[in-house]
């Protein structure tokens, strides 16, 4: 082992790079007999040195001044841990440029600009690890990368977002309304700066897009895909759910149906005691199938300060080791031409969980069925509850819930259209697929 201390910066110390300072004076041995090297922190970036952090660095360290890493000849890797497009990617070009290798965490920056920062990096002979992007503590990104590479990964389907399966999570299990939870998930750091990204569904699709980068050398635009969040759904539609022998997940899709790429983040109806179904709080989980290994499953703390700081910590050894120098190179990162399209939405078939608002009054459910029914739509099961204490039933508004057989979005789609005329339904309209 060198005694020569390798110096790095960390560039944000929020919930991950304060887990990340921490691992690095907490186990300063440890690091370094695996990285072959002492690692020395030289800088800490942030907005305000003077917030509490809950760490002791040594004085001088905390900065609010990004250029002294950039101008520092010796720092060779920084830890790009703030969150965001902007400063992110001006942050992370101008590090490049100055010779240092990143280790980010940041999955919407590389989402949005993977493609012109992976490009410069190789240009400029640099490196850029992101295990942490993906899945918090998970190790999904080298085990994509690397340890699956034999296989054509022809499925994903996985829980990506921490915040909101803990959501999912205390609602049915606690009883707690949505706003309880979502602020709890802020509290202990598993949210991001803007927790919109993370129940509308943004934060599970920017981590697909790059798992389908990884394992299809497909790189799909945020755009070109559905995706939903849980902040549509209400408890009853968890209880509704839970009565059929499901539980709701915000499930992130992609896989090779007829050699073309089906992708969607959603709410969907996973049914009980299956793997999926049992993972709770900030937990992820990936289910992966490839064609050599078979089914392949992973799980773990996909968000939060140490099981992120793992990952981040990981990356920062194999960088100093010399093993992201191997391996980035030769990150299947996207292939061009792409090999396979993205499925076009209304192709998309499964069954589905639909909740409408109906007035309690005669021929509503023939109605309704009869839309279905023209729109090659099938129920399978319906559930309504009758209304309690009403004299004046026909005035009353009920949950009606229908699961259906297997249909295409298309159909689907094309019944709202004319479900959405009929005076006895009031929005909102729920719909989830089911996971069979
Ligand atoms: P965070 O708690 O909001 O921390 C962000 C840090 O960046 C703060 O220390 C902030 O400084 C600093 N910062 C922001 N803009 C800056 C600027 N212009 N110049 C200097 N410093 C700046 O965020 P986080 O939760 O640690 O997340 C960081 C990244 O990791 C994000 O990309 C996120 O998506 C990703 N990630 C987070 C988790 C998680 O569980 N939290 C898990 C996986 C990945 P101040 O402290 O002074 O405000
Ligand atoms: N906000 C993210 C989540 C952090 O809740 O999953 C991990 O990327």
């Amino acid at each position: 082992m060198s005694e020569q201390p390798v110096s790095v910066a960390i560039v944000g110390m929020g919930t991950v790079g304060t887990g990340a300072a921490r691992v690095l004076v907490e186990q300063p041995e440890r690091i370094a007999r695996r990285a072959g090297r002492p690692v020395r922190l030289k800088h800490a970036v942030v907005r305000d040195v003077k917030k509490s952090r809950g760490i002791e660095l040594p004085a001088g360290v905390l900065t609010t001044d990004f250029a002294r890493v950039v101008r520092d000849p010796e720092v060779q890797i920084a830890l790009l841990l703030v969150g965001g497009l902007h400063p992110g990617r001006e942050m992370t070009l101008e590090l490049l440029e100055s010779g240092k290798d990143i280790v980010t965490a940041n999955k919407a920056l590389l989402c949005e600009f993977g493609g012109e920062l992976f490009a410069r990096a190789r240009e400029l002979g640099r490196t850029i690890a992101f295990e942490a992007a993906v899945a918090g503590g998970i190790p999904i990104i080298n085990t994509v990368s690397q340890c699956l590479a034999a296989n054509q990964i022809t499925s994903i389907a996985a829980i990506l977002n921490g915040t909101s399966n803990y959501i999912l999570t205390q609602m049915i299990g606690e009883n707690w309304p949505y706003r309880q939870a979502l602020a709890q998930a802020q509290s202990l750091g598993y949210a991001e700066e803007d927790p919109t990204l993370d129940i509308d569904g943004t934060d599970a699709a920017q981590k697909l897009v790059i798992l389908t980068q990884l394992a299809f050398g497909v790189k799909a635009q945020l755009t070109e895909f559905p995706r939903k969040g849980i902040d549509t759904l209400e408890l009853s539609d968890l209880k509704y759910a839970g009565e059929l022998g499901y539980t709701v997940k915000l499930l992130a899709v992609a896989r090779l149906i007829a050699g073309q790429l089906e992708m969607h983040v959603q709410p969907t109806l996973v049914r009980h005691h299956t793997p999926l179904a049992e993972i709770r709080g900030p937990f992820n989980a990936i289910a992966l199938v490839g064609d050599v290994v078979g089914e392949t499953w992973y799980s773990g703390p996909g968000a939060g300060q140490m099981p992120t700081a793992s990952s981040v910590v990981a990356d920062l050894i194999d960088t100093i080791a010399g093993r992201t120098r191997l391996t980035f190179p030769r990150l299947e990162v996207w292939r061009d031409p792409p090999p396979y399209a993205v499925q076009p939405r209304e192709k998309t078939s499964s069954r589905f969980y639909l909740r409408f608002n109906v007035l309690d009054q005669p021929h509503v459910l023939a109605d309704i069925a009869d839309i279905l029914g023209r729109n090659h739509i099938s129920i399978a099961s319906v559930i309504q509850h009758e209304a309690a204490g009403s004299d004046n039933a026909d005035r009353r508004t009920v949950p009606l819930v229908i699961m259906t057989h297997r249909t295409t979005v298309g159909n689907l789609e094309s019944a709202e259209r004319e479900l959405s005329r009929l005076q006895s339904i009031t929005p909102p309209h729920v719909r989830m697929p089911v996971a069979d």
